[in-house]
């Protein structure tokens, strides 16, 4: 394995609070809330030949997501766009990932923080593929009720359970984990949703407690726009074994083929083929998705 190397340890600059700061000075204070209480909110973005795709869904999503768990962002959505195409300037990138995050400062310590101080930093890096050879098998947690957590936000917090069942899976042999929700259906994997083809239609998990991905919401419009029907609705796990083709989105991990899911096995069939051209073109500008 190539040697790590560790993330506060780079060179570059990090948008920080407003200004644009030395990649290694972007620090924050071990009494930080966001650390303690899980009070912190990020984004997950990709940007090809230096345009963000679908750089305002993001933006606008940190910042619901922030007012979800109670807190408003310091800048509006315009703002945090520009922040982010400037840092990705200022670190000569063209093709990267992006990753803004929102937490509570140290101004308070204890559950409640109502004046914490809410910080914002905007930090890009290239990143490659996020999977490769994608095998999957079946989660330690599930995803919670929607009455249980704020399962619409993406909220550091929620990552918790995700890191367990990723380090779980990957102890087993596997690249991830695929996550069932509170009532045993097929929800998502610790970082992407799931797209199932069945008879030459595509299947999804409802979004009523996963992530609703961006990209999922991208892939869905792609597919509508070449006539493949896309069938939102609960799937259980038994059903696994009917798809011919299955396939994950997301920002990090644009459109992966789903290899194997535990011991079921699969081909990258025709429509994981056909939307695989598809986002290329889309997140490169070729074509023009619907926002
Ligand atoms: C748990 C989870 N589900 C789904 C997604 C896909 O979301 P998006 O396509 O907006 O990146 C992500 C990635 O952000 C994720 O972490």
């Amino acid at each position: 394995m190539a040697a790590l190397i560790p993330y506060h340890d780079r060179d570059g600059w990090i948008w920080y609070d407003g200004e644009m700061v030395p990649w290694r000075d972007a620090q924050l204070h071990v009494l930080s809330h966001g650390l303690h209480y899980g009070s912190s909110v990020f984004e997950g973005e990709r940007a090809y030949g230096g345009k963000v795709f679908k750089l305002r869904e993001h933006s606008q999503r940190l910042i619901d997501s922030g007012r979800i768990l109670g807190f408003e962002l310091p800048y509006s959505v315009e703002q945090l766009d520009e922040a982010t195409n400037t840092t990705i300037a200022k670190n000569g990138l063209s093709d990267c990932y992006v990753r803004p995050v929102a937490w509570r400062g140290s101004e308070m310590m204890g559950v409640a923080a109502q004046a914490s101080k809410i910080h914002v930093a905007i930090a890009v890096w290239e990143w490659g593929a996020y999977y490769s050879d994608l095998r999957l098998t079946r989660a330690i947690y599930d995803r919670p009720a929607p009455n249980t957590a704020p399962v619409h936000a993406k909220a550091a917090g929620l990552y918790m359970i995700c890191t367990i069942c990723k380090h779980a899976a990957e102890a087993k042999g596997f690249g991830d984990a695929l996550m069932l929700d509170y009532r045993g259906y097929v929800a998502e994997t610790t970082g992407a949703n799931i797209f199932l083809g069945i008879g030459g239609k595509l299947h999804t998990p409802v979004a009523d407690c996963i992530l609703n991905g961006i990209t999922r919401r991208t892939v869905i419009d792609l597919a509508k726009a070449r006539g493949i029907e896309v069938v939102e609705r609960h799937i259980m796990p038994a059903e696994l074994e009917t798809a011919q083709e299955i396939f994950v989105t997301g920002t990090a991990a644009e459109i992966t083929p789903v290899r194997a899911i535990d011991a079921l096995t699969y081909q990258v069939g025709p429509i994981t083929k056909q939307l695989l051209d598809d986002f290329h073109a889309a997140t490169r500008g070729v074509q023009k998705v619907a926002a």
